[in-house]
């Protein structure tokens, strides 16, 4: 089940000066940085009451993020619902038909298991579902 919108993710081609707008010019609270590795991707979160903005940037120059900002240069990269039961959804959800960018949820940023759903099912929309996995 869809339990949230977990974050909003805004690809971003200086990740420092993107948190240094968002914390002093836009006055968020910084939750900090993490590189996910699996995803080939530097994180930055600024937790706003029941979501998140999310900046993403490529890690070590590459993965998916880099060939957005190739093409686009920045912007709104994906939306993220939070699921409580992220392998029942995905089960519902490809049986309607909804293609997803891999087989299985892998690991996101804090530890949780992520999987995305192909833009070509959502308008040209990339959807993340997450589920959250506890504290680490
Ligand atoms: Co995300």
């Amino acid at each position: 089940m869809i339990v949230a919108l977990d974050h909003i993710a805004i690809a971003v081609p200086d990740l420092e000066k993107a948190i240094k707008r968002f914390m002093e010019d836009f006055e968020l609270t910084y939750k900090g940085s993490e590189d996910v590795a699996d995803a080939k991707t530097s994180t930055a979160f600024f937790p706003v009451p029941e979501t998140s903005i999310e900046l993403v940037h490529p890690l070590n120059g590459e993965g998916p993020i880099a060939g957005y900002l190739e093409k686009k240069g920045g912007g709104l990269h994906h939306l993220c619902f939070r699921s409580d039961d992220i392998e029942a959804d995905v089960k519902r959800l490809k049986a309607k038909g909804y293609q997803f960018l891999s087989d299985k949820p892998s690991l996101g940023a804090h530890n949780s298991k992520v999987i995305f759903i192909h833009p070509k099912s959502c308008d040209g929309v990339l959807i993340e579902l997450n589920q959250p996995q506890g504290d680490h």
